[in-house]
């Protein structure tokens, strides 16, 4: 044979054995299906596959869904049809992943002609697996939940990210069956992740540059680990008595010592899971950022009772003021729902005047939306009509928006050390970033960087932003 196509062959090998697929994904939904979405490219990443950028160029495209609200699984739907002639030109697989897999499961794949793959949230890495039956035009499907899981080892790859922030997850799942709440369902029961693993990831994001990580879990504060393994590796960090159980204050308070530099955050903390201790760690550490995401859901007893919340208004409010005591500077956020079955006018006030009490900083606020599976909808009737849903939504929208400006306007005059993320949205001559009680604050670049803990005069705000003008590299963080 000529020696030359003999070079060509052995080279065309090559290329077919190095040849990678390209996958293009989109995320919905809360934080917890980002990082998701980062652990499935990881695992495909090993297994031929690279990301893209335009659907229009991948073999394969992977939706990962939210079900919390109908509203967001009307968007998949839409999403799914504009792709119908994409897949019928390029013949593009189609998988759809997360919850609203999860929810659906088989029926998917019957519903939606145009689905190839569905996988919940617990079984991706049987994606390499599912991926080999697609290829060869059979429909793949794995809805199975574990009660183990918890993607430990697999270092997320890390998608459109900024390289200063990045979650990182510590808990699945859910136990606490909020009777509103689809995620019980589709996320499984609850479980810790390995405190060593954690520990791992936080560090390999620090020695890329990293400067926060937000961990991430439906109920962090219930986060309990059992059993050793951190002693060797982490020596520093361990207080001297042995410890049979690891509960979240001391996650907290050995990711603080261990990694001094690094702001860290949580999400979310369930009322009544929040101990002393956490409120304790918080206030102790400079580099545990002053904020806490404290959903609520309403003002009204009988409603939360209802929902299965697991706190009263009242218990609710002493904790709000236990962490203002111990805390002064710390910024609280809520999640509200409104128009939840039976929701009546003095309910709705009990949630008008709980806000006029805390004052938050800012929240989510939904209208209820009814959850097939769930006990709300299989036990009482979605009876408040669509027109007072909307006057109360927007009524506590409006509340909320004269608070969050009362709320920056303690902050004007004010110098704040602000960790710089990215270029502000609005102008390219402004940085963005945040303080540690979570505000964005924008202010003119100079000849400040990304990552940079500045110090920021803050000269005016609106109820979202505070902008100012950074005038020194902090000594804080
Ligand atoms: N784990 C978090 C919340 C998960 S869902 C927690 O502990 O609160 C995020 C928010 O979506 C919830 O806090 C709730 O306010 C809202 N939500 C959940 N189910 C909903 C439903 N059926 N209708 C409207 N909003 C809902
Ligand atoms: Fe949902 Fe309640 Fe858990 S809102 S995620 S069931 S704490």
């Amino acid at each position: 044979m000529d020696s030359t196509i003999a070079k060509i062959e052995t080279k065309n090998v090559v290329n077919l054995k190095n040849y990678k697929k390209k996958v293009f994904i989109e995320t919905y939904g809360c934080q917890m299906n980002f990082a998701d979405s980062e652990v499935i490219l990881s695992i495909l990443k090993n297994n031929k596959y690279k990301r893209c950028e335009n659907p229009l160029e991948s073999d394969l495209i992977l939706i990962n869904t939210c079900s919390i609200r109908e509203k967001a699984e009307l968007n998949i739907r839409r999403k799914l049809n504009s792709y119908k002639k994409l897949k019928k030109e390029n013949k593009t697989k189609i998988g759809v992943l997360g919850c609203m897999a999860e929810r659906l499961k088989k029926k998917f794949l019957e519903e939606e002609k145009i689905v190839d793959l569905v996988v919940g949230p617990d079984s991706y890495r049987d994606l390499p697996n599912l991926l080999n039956k697609v290829d060869n035009n059979e429909k793949a499907i794995n809805v199975k939940l574990s009660k183990f899981e918890t993607y430990e080892r697999i270092i997320p790859e890390r998608i459109d990210s900024n390289m200063i922030s990045a979650f990182v997850s510590i808990t699945r799942g859910c136990d606490n069956m909020c009777t509103f709440c689809v995620v019980p369902f589709t996320r499984g029961r609850e479980r810790s992740r390995d405190p060593k693993s954690i520990l791992n990831e936080i560090h390999l994001l620090e020695k890329k540059g990293f400067k926060e990580i937000t961990l991430l879990g439906q109920n962090v504060d219930s986060y309990l680990w059992y059993g050793g393994g951190l002693k060797k590796d982490f020596p520093k960090a361990l207080p001297l008595q042995r410890r049979t159980s690891l509960r979240f204050n001391n996650l907290l308070e050995i990711i603080a010592k261990e990694k001094p530099k690094m702001r860290i955050r949580f999400s979310t903390s369930n009322p009544q899971d929040m101990s002393d201790e956490v409120i304790e760690v918080i206030a102790k550490y400079p580099n545990i950022c002053k904020h806490i995401h404290l959903p609520v859901q309403s003002g009204s007893n009988k409603i939360l009772k209802k929902m299965n919340r697991l706190h009263t208004k009242e218990e609710y409010l002493t904790l709000v003021e236990k962490i203002k005591n111990k805390i002064p500077s710390c910024s609280i956020s809520h999640d509200l729902i409104t128009g939840f079955p039976s929701e009546n006018d003095e309910d709705h006030l009990d949630t008008l005047n709980l806000m006029e009490t805390v004052k938050y900083d800012y929240g989510y606020m939904f209208k209820y939306s009814e959850r097939p599976g769930t006990m709300a909808e299989r036990k009482f009737t979605d009876n408040v009509p669509m027109e007072i849903k909307n006057k109360r939504l927007n009524e506590i929208i409006l509340k909320q928006k004269k608070h969050s400006l009362f709320r920056n306007q303690q902050f004007l005059n004010k110098t704040l050390c602000v960790l710089i993320e990215k270029e502000s949205k609005k102008s390219n001559d402004f940085w963005s970033g945040r303080t540690t009680q979570n505000t964005v604050v924008v202010f003119p670049k100079k000849n400040f960087c990304p990552g940079d803990f500045v110090d920021v005069r803050i000269e005016n705000c609106t109820s979202a932003t505070l902008i100012g003008d950074a005038i020194r590299i902090s000594k804080d963080i």
